[in-house]
């Protein structure tokens, strides 16, 4: 017997295949977004630390990292940027699916998930559009704890505080999430 519940299966089916298909393409165009947004940001602090030391690469983190973010933006026609529970620059400051993503990774991350690979996407509407949504969380390493540790150089903090009043990200350890990449593509 031919019912309404089977018409449905046979039209949602390949919709639900579809949209499958379509995030996973959607996911490995993000990472590739990321990685390269990564590297050059990777770059720039690495020299900077190597030719003038941590008060100098403060400068590099305020003026590069949102250059960056908006150069990496145009070119690849993705939204990039980077937020946190703690932000240092309150312009990076989660919206509320951000931060009920960044809770959900805290959470993924303390039930043994590798730091490394966590990440999260979803198909979300803004406005009436539909919005493909991605966030990769951000481990901290050794060289961060420089500017965003417990133990924090004099002359470090106090160009911070000139710069950031409002600074939150510090007390971070190795192995901490210190935040995600987070990306919007309009489909
Ligand atoms: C030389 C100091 C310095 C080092 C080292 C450093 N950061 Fe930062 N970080 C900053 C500054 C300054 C900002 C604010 C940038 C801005 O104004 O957008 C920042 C911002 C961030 C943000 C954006 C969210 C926020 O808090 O505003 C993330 C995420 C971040 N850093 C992660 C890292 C990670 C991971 C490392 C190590 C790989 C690292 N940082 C190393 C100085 C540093």
């Amino acid at each position: 017997m031919y019912t309404k519940a089977m018409t449905l299966l046979l039209i949602c089916l390949p919709v639900l295949a579809w949209a499958e298909q379509d995030t996973a393409k959607l996911t490995a165009e993000g990472k590739g977004v990321i990685k390269s947004f990564f590297g050059d940001l990777k770059g720039e602090l690495v020299k900077g630390m190597k030719s003038g030391g941590p008060v100098h690469t403060i400068n590099v983190c305020n003026k590069v990292a949102p250059n960056l973010s908006e150069a990496h933006s145009q070119m690849s026609g993705w939204q990039v940027s980077r937020t946190s529970l703690k932000t240092r620059n309150p312009k990076n400051k989660p919206d509320a699916w951000e931060t009920q993503v960044l809770n959900e990774f805290e959470t993924r991350k303390a039930a043994g998930e590798d730091p490394m690979k966590i990440v999260k996407t979803e198909i979300v509407e803004e406005n009436g559009r539909k919005v493909f949504r991605m966030m990769k969380a951000i481990p901290t390493a050794e060289v961060c704890t420089k500017c965003h540790g417990s133990d924090i150089a004099a002359p470090v903090a106090e160009k911070l505080d000139e710069l950031y009043p409002e600074d939150k990200a510090r007390g971070y350890s190795v192995g901490d999430l210190r935040g995600a990449f987070t990306l919007k593509k309009m489909l």
